[in-house]
């Protein structure tokens, strides 16, 4: 099975993500890392610990990561995902534990002891954790098999400002760190996840799957969709992190094409934009895969046939 680390801020978005991951038997899950994002960390790793139970996961370890931005305080957002981050279902408080260890730690001691280019990153919220364990153990970037991240957007624009997509904008200079870090990097921005639309018909195949993983996945698409059909008019909200896991079991669903990606770090109106120089107007050095386009029925028809494991 391919080794993955799953970093993550659920969300509930990140939440089926994780159940994804979770029913995936190509798969094997070495931790979760959480990281503060969507709301804060106190949340975040409460909420990856309730994903594990409710997919019945219990001896999956999760990790507490940085409870802030490396530079900018943190922006969170309650409005989209709830109170609690994954409000919508009412899933019980977690009897499982946090590992003692700090994420970071996790990730740069288990990238030191794997064999170099067996473990994938999936980073799915904001890359401080990600940027800490490359400042931490540079030597980590050259052992990683790939990252495979959701976040960014160009043709599509942003989501939190006109040119930003949220997981970046909240920390565009740990970004900036893993943009740079020469280690292979996959790109799943907005212009794939916008194209991923929780419609009610394919929500309606989770509520009557008749299992507690689908009912609580129907409960979260239906709390955290209310606030992006209202924004972008649309049958459904974009289900933007399981596209990576998404990506690691078939890859044959997406395409896109290897680019430079830059960060904005400097400017507070563009701040955390990603540039992606997709027609290769500059000589800048080609750092990611970014994604473009993904077979939208098929990437439900997975994730469908996958939570009905659970
Ligand atoms: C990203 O931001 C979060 O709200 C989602 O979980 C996703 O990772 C989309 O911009
Ligand atoms: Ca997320």
């Amino acid at each position: 099975a391919q080794k993955i680390i799953i970093d993550t801020d659920p969300g509930q978005d990140d939440a089926v993500a994780i159940l994804l991951a979770l029913a995936s038997p190509e798969l094997e899950i070495l931790g979760l890392t959480a990281v503060a994002g969507n709301v804060s960390l106190k949340f975040t790793e409460k909420n990856a610990l309730k994903i594990c139970e409710l997919a019945g996961k219990t001896d999956i370890k999760v990790f507490s990561g940085a409870v802030r931005p490396l530079v900018r305080p943190l922006v969170t957002a309650e409005y989209v995902h709830g109170k609690t981050g994954l409000d919508g279902p009412d899933l019980p408080e977690p009897k499982m534990k946090l590992q003692e260890k700090h994420a970071v730690d996790f990730i740069v001691e288990t990238l030191m002891k794997e064999e170099a280019g067996t473990v994938t990153l999936c980073p799915l919220g904001p890359l401080t954790n990600i940027a800490l364990a490359l400042i931490r153990e540079p030597k980590i970037a050259g052992r990683i098999k790939e990252i495979v991240l959701m976040g960014g957007g160009f043709f599509e624009g942003g989501n939190i400002t006109p040119t930003s997509e949220f997981n970046i904008y909240v920390d565009p200079h740990a970004a900036d760190v893993v943009f740079r870090s020469g280690a292979p990097i996959v790109m799943m921005p907005l212009d794939v996840t916008h194209k991923a639309l929780t419609s009610a018909r394919r929500v309606e195949k989770f509520r009557t799957m008749g299992t507690r993983a689908g009912t609580a996945t129907a409960q979260m698409l239906d709390f955290y969709e209310r606030f992006d059909v209202e924004k972008y008019g649309t049958d459904g909200g974009p289900l933007h992190d399981p596209c990576v896991i998404a990506y690691l079991l078939k890859p044959e669903l997406f395409k896109g094409r290897q680019c430079n990606v830059a960060v904005e770090t400097g400017s507070e109106l563009t701040m955390g934009m990603t540039v992606v120089d997709w027609w290769a107007v500059t000589e800048r050095e080609k750092n990611a895969m970014v994604m473009r386009d993904i077979d939208h029925d098929g990437f439900f028809d997975l994730l469908i046939e996958r939570i009905g494991r659970l």
